[in-house]
């Protein structure tokens, strides 16, 4: 008899179709947004589900599913599993890593660069027809070129980021990271470690790359935000709940920092009503991962994931490998 597993939300076709070929899939294509109750409900009896990265996997859902043995995540972030019940239920998790680094390093990039050069202010202008005249200080934003990257959580995106300002930009890169890099990761990146206190007082740029944790909820504060110069700006393409955003949208209103770039934020979808009506911040709906060929290549590591460990009792990216092992 084949598995049986739940995909939690709609995905590519052909990847419901592959998993079809393995097991005996429920699927969401229509993608209903479920309530805790309503996944737990569907998730009795399967073997597997395949999240996306907003499904909560907690205690209490894997009480009431003791069948289940792999929860695959479409996401290299899995701050969604309480991997700690899962280790302790004896339920593998998995993410979807390095399929997705390059193309969130070009996003990071693009967002710094969108916020340094007021792209979203000034079309906003130019739509709402106030483009009648020249003007010598029209936009003028931050330069990229030749000024200072500062990247907090060096993983492969950072580096990615890292790489892309160094060596296309001439930035100087410095970052700050729980442990530091290897010396030859620190020289391919031209990166140079510093202290946290450092990187905001230094950043002409600073770009936040780090997993959420309970520590690093709001390392990114009214304090923090008081240290960094009043030309920086902040990027935010981690996760929300890093960044403090009801102080990032005052110290935005008060010009402490010039701009924000933010892909994602606390409570999403929804987004802080202050961040809304201050106009020097550029907002983008948690896209950074969003091409489609990357996205396709993490819904199929995330299948593989299943596949490999349902089918042979080999993941490809497991988190919690210590529930591999025959206790
Ligand atoms: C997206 O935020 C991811 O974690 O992949
Ligand atoms: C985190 O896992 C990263 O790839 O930066």
């Amino acid at each position: 008899m084949k598995p049986k597993i739940l995909i939690a939300r709609a995905i590519f076709p052909e990847v419901v179709a592959k998993l079809a070929q393995h097991f005996e899939v429920t699927s969401n294509q229509a993608d209903e947004l479920w309530t805790s109750a309503q996944l737990i409900e569907r998730l009795k009896g399967k073997q597997g589900v395949f999240t996306t990265g907003g499904e909560r996997i907690d205690a209490a859902l894997l009480a009431a599913c003791p069948e289940l043995k792999i929860c695959a995540n479409m996401a290299v972030g899995y701050n969604n599993f309480d991997i700690a019940a899962m280790t302790a239920a004896r339920v593998l998790g998995t993410n979807a890593p390095d399929v997705l680094t390059e193309t969130t390093a070009d996003f990071g990039f693009a967002l710094l660069m969108a916020t340094a050069r007021r792209m979203a202010e000034a079309e906003h202008f130019l739509r709402a027809g106030q483009w009648t005249r020249w003007r010598y200080d029209m936009f003028a934003g931050a330069d990229i070129h030749g000024s200072t990257l500062g990247i907090l959580g060096m993983g492969r995106i950072g580096q990615g980021i890292a790489k892309r300002g160094a060596h296309g930009f001439g930035m100087q890169v410095i970052y700050h990271n729980r442990s530091r890099l290897d010396a030859a990761t620190e020289l391919e990146c031209k990166a140079i470690y510093v202290s946290k206190q450092e990187l905001l007082k230094t950043a002409d740029h600073l770009v936040l790359v780090l997993p959420y944790s309970a520590s690093s909820h709001h390392a990114i504060g009214a304090a923090e935000l008081a240290q960094m110069k009043p030309t920086a700006t902040l990027v935010n393409i981690a996760r929300g709940g890093i960044v403090d955003d009801a102080a990032l949208a005052l110290a935005l209103r008060n010009k402490t920092i010039a701009a924000a770039g933010l892909d994602v934020f606390e409570g999403e979808p929804a987004v802080h009503p202050d961040l809304l009506t201050v106009p020097n911040v550029v907002l983008t709906p948690h896209i950074a991962s969003a091409t489609m060929p990357t996205r396709l290549a993490m819904a199929n590591l995330a299948a593989d994931n299943l596949i490999g460990f349902l089918t042979q009792g080999k993941p490809v990216t497991p988190l919690n490998p210590a529930v591999l092992v025959t206790p």
